[in-house]
Order: structure tokens, then sequence, then C-alpha cells
């Protein structure tokens, strides 16, 4: 595959991933030590476990250990009183957690994970009055262990992902004063209760449960900065997430939701906004007050036809994701959103587009109008440009392309695979002096001799057009490369000589 190729496949947005994996892990601790001067005691001495200082926070792994206690023995013996930055159990064969079963040593982080516990005691954490962050990833928990998490004065981070959990109670993270970051993700929540969540958190994860109500349980969550619901069940969400003040990445993907209503209208801190995999068939005001939102993802969606005024408000808007849709009308719904960098229209129903409806976007570089149904774009009379880099406009049913390439004089790559046209004009690409890249495959190009000098120019301009007709029958190979190649004497039957492309 050529660099160029390469180029136009470049994930389209690869901006931002709004992923709970994304957080950094320790973003929100409030002791940051560093651990500079920490040495790690030689393996003999901690087997089976071993310690390790990199990347950043030294480490001590035990994999599939059987009992706790040879260990803490070790660790005893070595680090005494002082801290273990990290302490990570993988594959453990213990049981459960006994009655104060971190007690001989000190430990800041505990993650265990991929273990089978039948059981936590209830003071299983005694005596861990340093304990920043605890880890229970995938280790069969049914219910939170809320008595044994009452005697963690210290945690900021609590993160029970891949459990089985089904409820999250009042009384559960009641006396969890200093949590900040909260990851119940991958569980089988259906049943939050209201007042479950501290007001101090910052982020909240919920992601991938079976909730289809929230129950009132985030509302005026006002420190909460990352929400993630995505992969449940919600309907809707109307009230649910009023007071949310701080709230900067909000992620609702895969839900069942079908109308936005209200609910976003005190998200005025929220830069990025994942709605894929929703139900939604309209926007209405519901987006209005998102200021500062950048990015946008409406991705498979229901929206059938946008009215001007629904992106009103979102003047920071810097990507819109709305492939995937039913869209036949756009109506100028664009005409706020000044400072859009990146508009995925791909994959909706779109018969005709014109160039007024992006002339507004004055920032835009990227612009994806692929697999849709467009016929041809309308004709403007004023030629207004934008600095649009990249096109993408296959699998279309273009049989022309107007003038809509040549108000893109900063354009880099464009693609026009999979459409109806037989002939190339030159100018179309070379209005723009960076452009390198043509994909033409899967036209019924012709290869008569006016499009030979088409070609000929573009090869003149060093552009790689990919997927050309071969043009091989008659002579025409030799032709084709012939720089002095001359018009006279070929016959019309080779003039229009269609190269058939199977899709
Ligand atoms: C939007 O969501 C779709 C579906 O998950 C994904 O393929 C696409 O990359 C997302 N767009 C952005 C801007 O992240
Ligand atoms: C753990 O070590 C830290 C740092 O030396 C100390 O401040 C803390 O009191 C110790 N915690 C326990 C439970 O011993
Ligand atoms: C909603 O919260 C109340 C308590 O505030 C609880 O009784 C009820 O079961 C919860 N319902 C759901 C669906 O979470
Ligand atoms: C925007 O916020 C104002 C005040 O905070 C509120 O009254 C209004 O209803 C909100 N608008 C929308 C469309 O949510
Ligand atoms: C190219 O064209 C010239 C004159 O038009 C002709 O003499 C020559 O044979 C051609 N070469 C090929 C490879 O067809």
């Amino acid at each position: 595959m050529s660099d160029n190729k390469m180029k136009l496949q470049i994930l389209f947005f690869a901006s931002f991933v709004l992923v709970e994996g994304h957080m950094p892990e320790h973003y929100l601790e409030t002791r940051v030590t560093a651990y500079d001067n920490f040495v790690c005691p030689p393996d003999l001495v901690l087997r089976p476990c071993q310690c390790t200082t990199v990347p950043d926070i030294p480490t001590v792994h035990c994999g599939g250990i059987r009992s706790l206690k040879t260990v803490h023995i070790n660790l005893r013996a070595w680090f005494q009183d002082d801290p273990i930055p990290y302490l990570k159990f993988v594959d453990a064969q213990f049981e459960g957690l006994p009655s104060r079963a971190f007690v001989s040593v000190n430990v800041t982080r505990l993650q265990i994970r991929d273990s089978n516990l039948k059981w936590i005691a209830p003071d299983a954490f005694a005596g861990m009055r340093s304990l920043l962050l605890l880890t229970l990833h995938n280790v069969a928990l049914f219910n939170l262990p809320y008595e044994s998490l009452s005697q963690l004065p210290s945690l900021v981070s609590l993160r029970l992902p891949g459990n089985k959990l089904h409820r999250v109670s009042h009384s559960d993270l009641g006396e969890a004063f200093k949590l900040k970051y909260l990851s119940l993700a991958g569980n089988k929540l259906t049943h939050v209760d209201r007042g479950s969540f501290p007001i101090i958190l910052v982020t909240l994860s919920l992601s991938n449960n079976c909730i289809r109500s929230l129950n009132k349980s985030i509302r005026y969550l006002v420190n909460l900065e990352w929400l993630f619901l995505n992969d449940n069940r919600l309907l809707r969400l109307e009230g649910e997430l009023d007071g949310l003040h701080s709230l900067k990445q909000l992620n609702l993907a895969k839900n069942s939701i079908g109308s936005l209503g209200r609910s976003f209208r005190d998200l005025k801190q929220v830069q990025e906004l994942y709605l894929q995999y929703n139900a939604i068939h309209e926007l209405g005001t519901s987006l209005h007050n998102l200021s500062q939102l950048r990015n946008l993802n409406l991705s498979m969606n229901r929206l059938g036809i946008l009215s001007y005024t629904d992106f009103d408000g979102l003047t920071s808007l810097e990507g819109l994701d709305l492939s995937g849709n039913r869209l036949t009308e756009i109506n100028g719904a664009f005409n706020s959103l000044t400072n859009l960098r990146r508009l995925d229209l791909s994959k909706n129903r779109l018969r005709h587009f014109s160039f007024d409806e992006i002339s507004p976007l004055t920032k835009l570089t990227i612009l994806d109008l692929c697999d849709n149904r467009l016929h041809r774009f309308s004709p403007l009379p004023a030629m207004s440009t934008l600095p649009v880099e990249r096109v993408f406009l296959a699998r279309n049913k273009l049989s022309s392309l107007g003038q809509f390439l040549r108000h893109f004089t900063v354009l880099e790559a464009v693609d026009i695979s999979f459409n109806h046209l037989r002939i190339l004009k030159a100018e179309d690409f070379t209005m723009s002096p960076r452009i390198d890249y043509v994909s033409v495959a899967g036209n019924p190009l012709l290869c008569d001799e006016e499009q030979m000098l088409v070609y000929h120019e573009l090869d003149t301009a060093n552009i790689e057009v990919d997927g050309r007709p071969t043009c091989d029958d008659v002579g025409y190979s030799a032709a084709c490369k012939n720089r002095s190649f001359s018009t006279k004497g070929l016959s019309n039957s080779v003039k229009v000589r269609v190269i058939n492309w199977k899709k």
C-alpha cells in the first residue's frame, strides 16, 4: 500500500477516544510521591513475587499465589513498615480475604485480579490506613464489600470492574469520604439507589451494566468531571444529569436513548460527548447549552432531517460524527459551527449536497460523505473556498463532481472511488498545489485520448491516481505512456471504450 493511500486511511477522528481505560490511573491521587529512591528487593527475597520499578510506580507482582501468609512474611522481612507503592495479585489461588489480611504490611495501592474470591471478611482491609487505591477486578464479587471498604479512610480510587454486582445501595460507600474515582464497569448492575455516590466523586464509571434508569442517583454530583454510562439500557435521561456542573466528559454510547429533551441543560462544561449507538431521532434544543463541547459523536442513531437550529450554540465544536444515521436533509444545520474541523456524514441517505451547507465552516479540514446516495452537487454561482485537506466521496452515485472539489484549495487527498464517473477533469484536482492522492477505483472511467491527457497531466503534477483504468487494449498502454501522443487517426469506438469495474 502506498504512503498516500495509508494517509487516506488514517483513522478519521483519531483525536480522542473516550474510554475508561484512558483515565490515567494515578491522576486523582492526592499524594504523588516520587519513587526515585525506591530499590526493589532481589527476586530471591520476594519469591514467588517479583518487583519492578517500570514504568512508573514500583510494583510487587504476585501471580498464582496459594497463601497470602508466605507472601506477607517475605514482604514484611524486606519492607517492614515502609510502604509498598503497589502490590498486585493475579490469578490468586487463595479462597478469600481473611480478617486483617494485609495488616502486617503497609500498602499504598492494592490490586487483585482474575481470581475467584469466595469471600471477603468484613475486616479484611483493617489497618490499611494508607491505602489510596484498591482494585478488585474480575474476582467474582456479588456484593459491594461495604464493611471492608469502610475501613479504608484514605481511599481515593476504587475499581471493582468485571464482577457480578447487581445493586449499589445508599450505604455502600457511605464512609468513603475521600473517594474520587469509582469504577463499577462490567458488572450486572440493574439498581442504583439514590444517594449512593459520594459527592466528591470526580470520575464515575458505570459502563457495561444493565442499568435502565439512573434513578436520580448521579444528579448534583457537582464535582464529577468524567462519567461513563456507555453500554447500558438507558431509555431516557430527563432530569438525571441535572446539577453536573463540572462534567467534562460524558459517554452515553450504546444505550437506547430516543430523545434528549432538556437533559443536558446543566452540562455547560462538557467537552466530549459520546452518543453513538442510541435511538436519537431528533435534537431539538437539547445541545444548545453545550458551548464548551469539542467532540460530538452521534453516529449510529436515527436522525433523518436536521433543522437549522440543531447545533446552535456549539461554537467550540471541532469534531462532529453523524455517520450511520438516516439523514436526507441538512437544512443549513451546520451554520453556527464556526470551529468545526472534522465532519463525518458518511453512511446516510443524502441524495444531493450543496457546498452551501458547509461554506460557513471556515476551519473544516476533513469532510466525509462516503456511502450516501449522492447523484450530484448543487451548482453554485459564488466560489468561496475552505481549507479542507481530505474529502471522502466513495460509494455514491456521482456521475459528475460539478465544481465541488474546486472549493478546496489546499486539498491533499480525495477518494471518489465506486461512483458513476466516466470522465475526470484535471482542474478538479490541480486546483490545489498540495494534492498528491486521488482514488478513482470502481468508476466506469473512459479510456479515450482526452482522458489519457488528463492522466498524463495528473502524473506530471505528481498526483498518485489509485485504481485508474489500465487502457491496455488496442495498443493503448503504449499510447498512454507516449508523451508525444497524438489524437489523430484513432477511431471513435476506441475513444469511448469503457473499462467496466466489478465492485
Ligand atoms: C463515533 O462512534 C463510532 C461508532 O462507535 C466510531 O466508529 C467512530 O470512530 C466515533 N467517532 C469519533 C469521532 O470518535
Ligand atoms: C505507611 O507508610 C507511610 C509512609 O512512611 C506512613 O506515613 C504511614 O503511616 C504508614 N501506614 C501504616 C498503616 O503503617
Ligand atoms: C431507586 O432508588 C430507590 C431508593 O432511593 C430504590 O428503592 C429503588 O430500588 C431504586 N430503583 C432502581 C431501579 O434503581
Ligand atoms: C440552558 O441553561 C439555562 C440556564 O442555565 C436554562 O434555563 C435553559 O433551559 C437551558 N437551555 C437548554 C436548551 O437546555
Ligand atoms: C509515440 O508517438 C510518436 C509520434 O506521435 C511515434 O513515432 C512513436 O512510435 C510512439 N511511441 C509509442 C511507444 O507508441
